[in-house]
């Protein structure tokens, strides 16, 4: 499969580097797992961060979005003109002051009105008013809009974030990503507001005032114009080119500082634990020296671009206002001339200088755009489904995730096959190679069969490689693949199948929804209890979760706390001691009714009559169901069709309990050690 290891796909920058996806199989076409291992949108392909970044925003634009921004732009619009005709009015009305006369306005078919001063101060001030009043308009419609988009971005981003690979969650930094994710958010916001509110309206008043300069003044005033813009626009790519640098170095900081503080907080109870408080704080404070150092050197950058824009402000108005008097006084030009140039020049420099700052603003926005582009550019899962067709059945319904991937010769028959054949799943481990890291072997050739409704029990000492071989099952990696490019020279990987379909060939979601699993280590969500164990099944009624609850003999304990179901676990579920929290993942496994069951030291954490207890519901709950189990205390797997022994990545020993005793290997020492003088543990008589 030249597809071998897309799960683990990075940037050439990490450390480890792996072999990229291939895209095709042997047969020249694309399989069902390699088809979704694509970049995170296909809109990124071949562009550069940024534009990335804006073509996720254009495909993230709803009707809504689109209906508040088109508004936003009509009245930007219609502000821009009132803004630069309004002085046009105020001209005339000095003039006509000054004169006594009224202005004569041509109108089309020949006919002509007459504005008197009065009349035209109304319309400067009702030109004001009204840019003013159409300006606090957009900010509702841009408002609104804006938090749509940020709306759907977040989740976007969620979904994306979510769908990498666990190779990628397991090297990055919880603060880190989470301050990336709101950094480019920002970003994006930043970017929207000057576009609207800045770059569009600048531009048409720029135009108009270059328009009724041109119209009513001497071309002086016009190259005064001209000049003055480009002196603006070499100020503005310098002013750019100075901050971006400073703003990556400053959105890379604060990132670092953030991700520092959140594992400080996540780890305060070790913290404390060690009184390792100050130096948990000078840790900190590193962090957030280095990102004030960055803002400091950021904020310089801006204020002495400020200070040039200050001088070309300065040159441009002297030079209008020059030309203006010396014209004025050789009777060239009236006086409401002057006041018209001196209120452009006033007006011009406003929008100039907002232009110049959104320059700067948008450097940095797009610096903090970049990282989080980065991030969206990374390969999701292979087999995972774009957000749209994403969805969990709330029951065993594997068909309907199936259906929502393209149909492919191996999703029908997983669909006919296991439509027929619900909860009786057959699981097939053919020669599995796996590596974590390159050159050093996990599993070295693993093979076993888990028949229909069978159990099979994996057994083996600590970092044997048994939960690796969920994980491998769960796709959480893939099964190593040829290393060389040609697809033949390197050792094969093997293949898992499930009922039959291999499981690169199934959709992600459909493979995962057929198998429930209780973890080594449970996580739980900080929300109620109730919520934690329906997690595998959205929706199920109270009774349901209850049912569960019992069946994990958590029901007395839960109704023994204050909210009873509703209690609220706290973050990772630490306020659930460590049996609890694993009583509420098995209750949870069971709740998802699955076609297959896969326990990893399910019961470790509890003690022995409790296990004893919740063993003899797991045996009855997954009666019939194909099962996985792995553990250390052997007591706890004597009932098993089959045991495997691992060790150090390979099958050692295979056979039922009593056959394994008999053999007098690795299990039956295991066995002795763990039974010698132990009492409380079932003994090999009991189980016979
Ligand atoms: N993400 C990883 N990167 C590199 N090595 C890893 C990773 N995860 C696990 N390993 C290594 O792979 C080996 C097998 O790990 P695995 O978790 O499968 O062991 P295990 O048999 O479940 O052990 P235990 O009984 O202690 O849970 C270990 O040596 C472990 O250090
Ligand atoms: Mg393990």
């Amino acid at each position: 499969m030249p597809h071998a290891r897309p799960v683990s796909t990075e940037p050439a920058s990490t450390p480890h580097t792996r072999t990229p996806p291939a895209r095709t199989s042997a047969e020249g076409r694309a399989p069902a797992g390699a088809r979704a291992a694509r970049p995170a949108d296909g809109a990124n392909e071949g562009k550069g961060p940024l534009a990335g970044a804006v073509a996720l925003a254009l495909a993230e634009t709803d009707g809504f979005i689109r209906a508040r921004l088109g508004a936003a732009v009509f009245l930007v619009l219609v502000t821009a003109v009132l803004a630069g005709l309004a002085p046009v009015a105020l001209k005339y009305a000095v003039d006509g002051l000054g004169t006594g006369q009224a202005r004569t306005v041509a109108l089309t078919g020949g006919q002509a009105v007459a504005l008197g001063p009065g009349l035209l101060i109304a319309l400067y001030l009702g030109g004001l008013w009204a840019s003013r009043t159409f300006g606090e308009m957009r900010w509702y419609l841009y408002g609104t809009a804006d938090r749509r988009l940020h709306r759907n971005l977040s989740r976007r981003l969620l979904d994306h974030v979510i769908k990498l690979p666990m190779s990628f969650h397991l090297d990055r930094k919880t603060g880190a990503l989470n301050q990336t994710l709101v950094q480019g958010l920002a970003g994006y916001s930043i970017l929207l507001n000057h576009a609207i509110f800045t770059l569009l309206p600048v531009l048409v008043e720029l135009a108009i005032i270059g328009a009724v300069i041109a119209a009513f003044l001497d071309s002086g005033f016009v190259l005064i114009l001209i000049g003055s813009i480009a002196a603006y626009g070499a100020a503005f790519t310098l002013g750019v080119r100075q901050i971006i640098r400073p703003s990556r170095a400053v959105s890379t900081a604060q990132v670092d500082a953030f991700a520092n503080m959140t594992d400080s907080i996540l780890n305060t109870e070790t913290v404390k634990y060690f009184t390792a408080e100050r130096e948990v704080k000078a840790r900190y404070d590193t962090a957030l020296k280095k990102s004030e150092a960055e803002w400091r050197r950021f904020y310089l950058r801006k204020s002495l671009n400020g200070v040039l824009v200050a001088c070309v402000f300065a040159l441009s108005l002297g030079a209008a206002i020059f030309l203006g008097v010396s014209q004025v006084t050789a009777g060239v030009m009236t006086v409401g001339d002057f006041v018209l140039v001196n209120a452009y020049m006033l007006q011009i420099v406003k929008p100039m200088e907002t232009l110049g700052a959104a320059f700067r603003d948008i450097a940095y926005g797009a610096a903090f755009i970049e990282k989080m582009a980065d991030l969206m550019a990374r390969e999701r899962e292979p087999g995972s489904l774009p957000e749209a067709d994403t969805h969990r059945p709330p029951t065993r319904n594997i068909s309907a995730a199936a259906q929502a991937a393209q149909e492919s010769q191996a999703t029908q028959t997983l669909r006919g096959d296991m439509g027929a054949a619900a909860g009786a799943g057959e699981l097939v481990f053919d020669t599995v190679r796996f590596s974590y890291l390159p050159g050093k072997p996990v599993l070295k050739g693993i093979s076993f069969t888990v028949g229909r409704g069978k159990t099979v029990a994996i057994v083996g000492g600590s970092g044997a490689g048994k939960s690796s071989i969920i994980r491998l099952l769960m796709r959480l990696y893939d099964p190593d693949g040829p290393s060389g490019a040609d697809g033949g020279s390197g050792e094969k990987g093997g293949d898992i199948r499930l009922n039959g379909v291999s499981t690169r060939a199934l959709p992600l979601d459909a493979l995962r929804q057929a198998i429930a699993i209780v973890p080594q280590d449970t996580v739980l969500f900080n929300d109620s209890i109730a919520y934690n164990i329906a997690f595998g099944r959205p929706g199920c009624a109270r009774g349901e979760i209850e049912r569960a609850a019992k069946l994990a003999h958590i029901h007395d304990r839960v109704m023994a706390m204050p909210d009873g179901y509703d209690t609220i676990v706290g973050e990772r579920g630490l306020k659930l001691s460590g049996g609890e929290k694993q009583r509420v993942s098995i209750a949870r496994a069971a709740l998802k009714n699955p076609q297959i069951f896969v326990f990893d030291e399910a019961t470790s954490s509890l003690d022995s009559r409790t296990e004893r207890d919740i063993l003899d519901n797991l045996i009855a709950v997954s009666r019939g169901m194909t099962t996985l189990v792995i553990a250390h205390r052997l007591s706890t797997v004597v009932h098993a069709d089959t045991i495997i022994v691992l060790d150090q990545g390979r099958i050692v020993e295979r056979g039922s309990h009593s056959a394994l005793l008999q053999q007098g290997g690795l299990y039956a020492a295991m066995w002795h050690t763990q039974h010698q003088g132990n009492t409380n543990s079932l003994s090999e008589k009991e189980i016979a």
